[in-house]
């Protein structure tokens, strides 16, 4: 039984002037020990898929269908009291933006400690305290800096503070929305260095967003394409970036450059993607495929299995 299993999760905000789709028929699984990407553009349903499986969707946003399965238990039918036994133990995340959310007037440590002590019982502030340090440690900051403000912290700093904070109550599954984006590519590569070192050594399963499909490749073992709220395609990392089959995967692995591979020239997708209060009808991607046929403008496309736990939805294909 996998970890997480996401089944056909449907989350809309209900705004004035009528429900954006934002994650509209999402399933995915995660495996116990297994790193998912999820990519895509901005504004295709990320960060809202990860809200909903730690149920903290903001107002107006609502999950009005689906499942979200974590341990054999129904998240989406849960109770809020039982939820947040999970919240921080069961699953944590690093929010989108987080390193900026480290409050000014407390030091580092005391806020990780503060996390420990909030969530769990018997654990004396000392413990907290000395589990906070060797939580910065495992992040690869010299524990003596549990003992600085946020603003004597580098950025690539505070974001693994961050992720030590995410770690205190030691989490099977850890989201992490976009942990790289803000940092310049050196800072980046360290994050997603300790990232990759927690994951095996505390075996700890992981959801990478992000839309920078390179940091899905170095990273990730198996990988959902997201656009305009949905999965067009799932599979093995090997499988989507050797063998990617819809013209959306295509277009989103030539707009990023590989971090091994032979440097060549980047094209990027052309346009953007929908307003998700009115999304296009057939293949929501048909407006900026390069290969659009008639059908796809009326007809959703089917989910087309090729072998392996390789899914894509495109009409080109089968
Ligand atoms: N609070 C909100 N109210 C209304 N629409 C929202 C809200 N938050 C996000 N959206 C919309 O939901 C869609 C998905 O957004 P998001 O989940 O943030 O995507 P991503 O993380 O992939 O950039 C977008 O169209 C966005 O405009
Ligand atoms: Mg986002």
């Amino acid at each position: 039984m996998p970890l997480l299993e996401v089944r056909e999760l449907k989350t809309y905000y209900f705004t004035l002037r009528g429900p954006v789709k934002a994650v509209d028929g999402v399933s995915f699984d995660v495996e116990k020990g297994e790193t998912v990407g999820l990519a895509g553009e901005s504004g295709c349903g990320k960060t809202t898929t990860a809200l909903s499986i730690i149920k903290l969707i903001p107002p107006p946003g609502k999950i009005i269908g689906g499942k979200i399965i974590f341990e054999g238990k129904d998240l989406v039918t849960m109770k809020d009291s039982d939820i947040r036994r999970i919240r921080w133990k069961g699953i944590a995340m690093i929010f989108q933006g987080a390193m900026n959310a480290l409050n000014p007037v407390f030091k580092v440590g005391d806020q990780i400690a503060e996390a420990i002590l909030a969530h769990e019982k018997n654990v004396s502030e000392k413990e907290a305290w000395e589990r906070a340090e060797k939580l910065l440690e495992m992040v690869g900051i010299d524990p003596s800096r549990a003992q600085d403000y946020p603003h004597e912290f580098s950025g690539g700093m505070r974001q693994r503070a961050m992720i030590a904070m995410a770690l205190a109550c030691n989490p099977k599954l850890l989201i992490a929305d976009e942990p790289a984006t803000a940092l310049d590519v050196i800072v980046q590569a360290q994050v997603l260095e300790v990232m990759r070192n927690l994951k095996t050594r505390l075996n700890l399963s992981m959801i990478l967003i992000t839309h920078d499909l390179s940091i899905i490749a170095e990273m990730c073992d198996r990988v959902a394409i997201m656009y305009a709220g949905k999965i067009v395609e799932y599979g093995s990392a090997r499988d989507i970036f050797k063998n990617p089959q819809h013209p959306y995967t295509k277009g989103l692995i030539g707009a990023f450059p590989s971090i091994r591979g032979p440097k060549k020239s980047l094209q990027s997708i052309p346009g953007s993607p929908p307003n998700l209060l009115n999304p296009p009808p057939g293949c929501r991607f048909h407006p900026r495929c390069p290969q659009a046929m008639p059908i796809c403008r009326k007809e959703e496309p089917k989910v087309v299995k090729l072998g392996g736990g390789h899914i894509v939805s495109c009409h080109l294909v089968g």
